[in-house]
């Protein structure tokens, strides 16, 4: 049972500068919404409402957003503006929010296990607020949580990337088992390009087994002298203990500059296919 899903959002944002300068990048808004509402969202569609938020100095809006704001509520009750506020209302009435901050950034795996005390010894989720998924059908999350329900092992969603793109993303090595899933042999962190023919990427959605704290406890610097969760996922998935799900849906990279306009784009084209009166001038 995956109740809890962890967001790391203690990152600085530089390549949004200076738009990040005060505000989270997790809280830049895709047209209505801030990013990371997106991945609460996912979770939610998922059934997973306890969520937990690795922060770090200067997130405290990520706290508030999640919070009731009276003022605002008094002010727009009974107004058509109400209706704005529907869907943060019923996340914040039907989830739990737990928080704790990060000191020092040292990496993925680092933020993961700074984690390990809101989630304690169980399966969990993992959302990169950054990658903006949505599902065909389900939420990528919830594809994830149903393959984890009857193979009980960690799971990255991954999709194939250009070979020049490599070096951004954890990248999978193994073998084809059906149903799009790999079972994973090998990870490597962002590999120089043209080191490795697989171009098996792994997305910001994971699923990950308990002991991949301990884990993470041994598991030294890698790449950029971080602790990488891609070593520790190795290091499970020399075990036999990791699988690579080819997702279905569209994933935008919401951390580049390009990403993130396509997504808005998107976003902007379903808020026009539904209606949506905040589209009227
Ligand atoms: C992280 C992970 C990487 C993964 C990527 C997905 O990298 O370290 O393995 O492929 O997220 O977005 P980052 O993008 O934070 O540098």
């Amino acid at each position: 049972m995956i109740r809890k899903c962890l967001f790391p959002a203690a990152g600085y944002g530089t390549r949004f500068l200076p738009a990040t300068k005060v505000l989270p990048k997790e809280m830049l808004p895709i047209c209505t919404k801030p990013l990371i509402q997106y991945g609460v969202e996912e979770a939610m569609d998922a059934s997973i409402y306890a969520i937990a938020i690795v922060t770090g100095r200067g997130k405290y809006t990520l706290e508030n957003h999640f919070d009731i704001s009276y003022e605002l509520e008094h002010q727009i009750k009974g107004t058509i503006k109400e209706k704005r506020l529907a869907d943060i209302r019923r996340i914040i009435d039907r989830c739990e929010f737990t928080y704790v901050r990060q000191r020092e950034m040292k990496g993925l795996g680092h933020a993961v296990l700074t984690g390990e005390s809101l989630i304690g010894a169980e399966p969990f989720a993992v959302v990169l607020a950054d990658d903006l998924c949505f599902g065909d059908g389900s939420g990528v999350l919830s594809q994830m949580k149903a393959i984890f329900n009857r193979r009980r092992q960690s799971i990255v969603a991954v999709m194939d990337v250009p070979p020049s793109e490599i070096s951004s993303y954890g990248i999978v090595l193994g073998e084809e088992i059906g149903d799009n899933l790999v079972r994973v042999n090998k990870m490597i962190e962002k590999p120089v390009a043209g080191s490795t023919d697989s171009t098996l990427a792994v997305i910001g959605r994971y699923i990950l087994t308990e002991d991949i704290f301990a884990i993470l406890k041994r598991v030294k610097p890698g790449k950029g002298g971080e602790i990488q969760l891609t070593d520790a996922l190795n290091a499970q998935a020399e075990g036999g203990g990791v699988l690579a799900y080819r997702f279905k849906g569209t994933r935008y990279d919401c951390g580049s500059l390009r990403g993130f306009v396509e997504a808005t784009n998107a976003v902007y084209k379903m808020l026009s296919h539904a209606s949506d009166d905040r589209l009227s001038v």
